[in-house]
């Protein structure tokens, strides 16, 4: 097959780490036979110093262009100031909205080699295998807002859901859960949100309508927060609007013990030219200024990512089954980044990581 895809390293430690997930995908098309190339653009901070937008143009063509795209982070202290007009974080949430990717999906899987990574206790963390759908260009993210202006003691953001957002992330989310353990757990506050009580009752209507194999609940979003970390092995599929699914999704990352292994795939209604959704694809952790440069970033998450690109923007399900064998067996193998160390016999920066994968995958 040939690929194209556009390559979004972002800021902080975005480049060390879309580095070694590009060579992890060079190796998968030496080892089936793929041509996948790869076109790099600006995204964030590293974009307002060279082109003054977050989100210049040329990117947004770069990755409509592109069967797929794989992004590192953004953000630094350098561009910090909240106030400040152009801001990093403008560029993806930019591109979310550009590219339509009105899902994002953030699976949570306990690797057993990292048990003890967590800071939850291992008997609470057995059997985890759970998978976040996140709505992503919708809700308080995107809704009207008003900004305080200096010596102004007002603002405000404004939730706001129609029922084809809601039905479309939440047909989404359906059919995955029916390709797991057939469960989703629907999240919101409608005790309290006027748009919480319309998702509940827009997924009620769709589930019944369209999935009544799958079996729904409704859990309001400060009892989800708490589920999470009491029984987080009870859960299959959570869907959740995009506010609530963004603040879960740090909390869910504790239960794989380290922000540094947990990948992310967000898909919209585009498809590319094999038929698959034009996806972007990322690490859920940030640009992490604090270790940028150093090498010792974990590359883990974003080579997972890589392995979403290829399962749901090109249908290749054995590659990507390949890299996550390669990731799997590396961490069988006590293999380590300082960030899931715990007293490792063998701790490696970003690139020998990313070494060790590409060895696995070529097999
Ligand atoms: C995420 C991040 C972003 C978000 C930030 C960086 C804008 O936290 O992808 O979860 O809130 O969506
Ligand atoms: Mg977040």
């Amino acid at each position: 097959m040939k690929a194209i895809m556009a390559v979004l390293p972002g800021d902080g430690i975005g480049p060390e780490v879309t580095a070694e997930a590009v060579l992890v995908l060079e190796a998968v098309g030496r080892r089936f036979d793929h041509a996948f190339q790869f076109g790099y653009g600006l995204l964030g901070g590293c974009a307002i110093d060279a082109a003054g937008s977050a989100l210049p143009l040329e990117t947004v063509m770069l990755c409509q262009a592109s069967d797929a795209v794989l992004l590192g982070a953004v953000g630094g202290p350098k561009w910090d100031d909240p106030t400040a007009p152009v801001r990093p974080e403008q560029g993806l949430l930019g591109i979310r909205k550009a590219l339509g990717l009105y899902a994002n999906l953030r699976p949570v899987k306990l690797n057993p080699a990292l048990l003890h990574a967590s800071t939850l206790k291992p008997e609470t963390l057995a059997g985890v295998d759970l998978l976040v759908v996140r709505e992503l260009t919708g809700g308080i993210y995107f809704g009207a807002r008003k900004e305080a202006a200096p010596g102004d003691e007002v603002a405000y953001d404004t939730m706001l859901y129609s029922r084809p957002e809601i039905e479309r992330v939440t047909r989404l989310a359906a059919q995955a859960a029916r390709g797991r353990r057939g469960r989703l757990a629907s999240v919101d506050k409608a005790n309290v949100l006027a748009s919480s009580r319309l998702w509940r009752r827009v997924v009620s209507e769709l589930m019944r309508d369209e999935f009544p194999d799958v079996a729904l609940e409704h859990v309001l979003v400060d009892a989800m927060a708490m589920h999470l970390i009491r029984r987080p092995a009870a859960y299959d599929v959570v869907l959740a609007e995009n506010l609530f699914g963004d603040i879960l999704t740090d909390e869910a990352s504790m239960l794989a013990g380290s922000m540094g292994l947990l990948p992310s795939a967000s898909l919209g209604e585009e498809l590319n030219p094999h038929g698959q959704p034009r996806g972007l694809y990322e690490p859920i952790h940030g640009s992490a200024p604090d270790i940028a440069g150093k090498g010792v970033a974990n590359p883990l998450a974003t080579i997972l990512s890589a392995a979403m690109l290829l399962r749901h923007s090109l249908g290749l399900e054995v590659e990507a089954q390949a890299v996550e064998a390669a990731v799997d067996f590396v961490l069988a193998a006590g293999l380590r980044t300082p960030d899931i160390a715990d007293g490792a016999a063998e701790v490696l920066g970003t690139a020998a990581m990313g070494a060790a994968v590409v060895r696995n995958v070529t097999g």
